[in-house]
């Protein structure tokens, strides 16, 4: 997982709980206090699952209120630090559309060929006509944080749109199937 996404949970916390949180739950998950997060490298996916499984226990947060409150976090990070992606999107589903080349650039500064691949193997996208198509699979399996990410951006271009999981790997499929539908 990029350290765009730790930092941003970090965010998270702080706001919520503080700093002294922060260093309790880093802890838990056994990450040195003192490393920090580069916004353009990668980490381990499975510590990134205990920081974020820590951080649910800590602050009592239910599966559903950690993905929500984590969604509104990295939507409001990314208003403020990437406002290009939005000003050249016009609407939502251009900007949904672009999410997943948004991510395989992240990929392109990785240098581990495999790590790489693995961001770059965690969404595809397919367009019909009323709807766009996602397919996520990951071990971190947050097709959560993508669906109220996809509300919030929804919710940017002042736009209604119907959300439907047809598949989802938390519930023993190979992988989820997303589609936003206009
Ligand atoms: C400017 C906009 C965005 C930026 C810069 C951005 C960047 C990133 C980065 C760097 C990661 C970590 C990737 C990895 O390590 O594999 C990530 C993860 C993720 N992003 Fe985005 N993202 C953006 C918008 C969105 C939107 C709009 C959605 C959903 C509609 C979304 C859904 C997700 C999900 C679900 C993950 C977790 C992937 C996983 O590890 O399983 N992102 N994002």
């Amino acid at each position: 997982m990029v350290g765009l996404i730790h930092k941003i949970l970090f965010g998270m916390i702080d706001n919520v709980a503080g700093e002294t949180a922060i260093a309790a739950i880093r802890q838990g998950a056994q990450i040195p206090n003192e490393r920090e997060f580069r916004i353009d490298e990668n980490y381990d996916d499975t510590e990134f699952q205990k920081l974020l499984a820590k951080t649910c226990e800590s602050l009592g947060l239910s599966q559903d209120q950690a993905e929500t409150a984590f969604a509104t976090a990295f939507y409001n990070d990314s208003v403020q630090r990437w406002p290009t992606w939005f000003r050249i999107s016009k609407n939502a589903r251009e900007f949904l559309k672009r999410q997943p080349a948004i991510h395989n650039g992240f990929a392109t500064g990785v240098s581990d060929p495999e790590a790489r691949k693995a961001i770059r193997d965690k969404f595809t996208l397919k367009e019909e006509d009323d709807r766009l198509i996602v397919h996520y699979k990951s071990p971190n399996n947050l097709c959560g944080v993508y669906i109220k990410l996809a509300e919030l951006i929804l919710q940017h271009y002042e736009e209604s749109a119907t959300i439907e999981q047809k598949t989802c790997s938390r519930r023993g499929d190979e992988a989820c199937e997303i589609h936003i539908v206009w």
